[in-house]
């Protein structure tokens, strides 16, 4: 059987381009009473990006921090909150920050239609009802969640993603110039992500050919990017990467790496970017030409990842995070095959964790 998978119904791309938000947000309101709750990295609090969200009587603006990873505590405490305003439901969910905040505003969308907890939808296809009309604005590159069907969050017993139809953005707008002041470091990381979509999908069991249309095209422009020094243009370039990468697997799957990093992230707390980092480096009998070329990326930006993070952990830790890569099964399925618990013993997994 193919996958029938749902993508970004539209997508506003340009240079400044967030001046139209207030037209996108405009459509959907209609004559409806209810306003549009905005969730805003709460980085932005104190930057102009924020003065400019095109605010109306009845909209509600709901700063998130994301220091941590995104947990199903906090989605549902924000669809919640949603709720005592009496937006029931809001006209449109707008998203704007990096991956986390993007996968965020996807989960709480679904939450506004769907009883429960969010934690209850962590798994594949488990989404009921239609979600809430969100849009989401990224204000990183790389991570590709503006594109995925994937919210990812941290949640009582395991990190995993509300990979479902409905969590889909109706509406994305990318525009670069909202990448230009990130950090250094976290450009580099979030950057990677993509980077290492590429890898894992191109190296793939799932591969075909439209995944790989899009990976050789993600990869192509991440080298533009991360063989030079980060200059004019490579905000647009990485932008495009991002989208392109996670194009490519949405047809395909992650792999080795991203099962690793989410143990890390879950037992650690480490961000998703360099929880992939610190994983990737590890990996090079699995991806050989990616590792090297990473190294080399690593070296070009003067990033230096954090050593020794699992090597004395207590063991029980170790269980857990093992546990958590473990259960990721399609992510193991295409980088090793369908015989992959065979190649993968628990035993294997806690040696690679060590390493890092
Ligand atoms: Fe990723």
């Amino acid at each position: 059987m193919f996958r029938n998978f749902k993508t970004v119904s539209r997508i506003l791309y340009g240079r400044g381009g967030f001046a139209q938000l207030d037209q996108l947000t405009e459509e959907v309101r209609d004559d409806r009473l209810e306003g549009v709750a905005f969730v805003v990295d709460d980085v932005f609090k104190d930057i102009p990006v924020a003065d400019r969200l095109p605010l109306r009587e009845r909209d509600a603006v709901l700063w998130v921090n994301v220091d941590q990873e995104p947990s199903t505590e906090t989605v549902d405490a924000l669809a919640t909150e949603i709720r005592a305003r009496r937006m029931n439901p809001p006209a449109a969910v707008v998203g704007l920050g990096g991956g986390s905040v993007l996968d965020i505003a996807k989960a709480v969308s679904v939450m506004l239609t769907n009883p429960g907890s969010s934690a209850d939808y962590q798994g594949w296809d488990l989404v009921r009802n239609p979600s809430v009309y969100h849009i989401g604005v990224p204000t990183l590159s790389g991570t590709g969640a503006e594109v995925s069907r994937t919210a990812v969050l941290i949640g009582p017993v395991r990190k995993l993603g509300i990979n479902s139809d409905h969590s889909v953005f109706d509406q994305i707008l990318l525009d670069p110039d909202l990448t230009i002041t990130v950090p250094g470091e976290q450009w580099f990381y979030t950057g990677m992500d993509c980077y290492i979509h590429c890898v894992e999908s191109l190296s793939g069991t799932y591969l075909n050919a439209f995944s790989r249309a899009y990976g050789e095209k993600s990869l192509e422009l991440c080298r533009e990017v991360f063989h030079g020094p980060r200059g004019p243009g490579s905000d647009e370039k990485l932008m495009i990467a991002s989208l392109h990468g996670g194009m490519s697997i949405a047809y395909s799957q992650v792999g080795v790496c991203h099962a690793l990093s989410y143990g890390l992230s879950y037992v650690l707390g480490l961000h998703h970017g360099i929880g992939n980092c610190v994983a990737f480096n590890c990996l090079e009998e699995f991806y050989p030409e990616g590792v090297a070329e990473f190294r080399d990326m690593c070296g070009k930006h003067g990033i230096v990842l954090p050593r020794g993070l699992v090597e004395n952990l207590e063991e029980s830790r170790l269980d857990r995070m093992t546990g958590i890569a473990l259960s990721l099964d399609p992510l193991w399925e295409n980088a090793l095959g369908d015989n992959w618990r065979d190649r993968m013993p628990e035993s294997r997994v806690r040696e690679l964790y060590r390493r890092m």
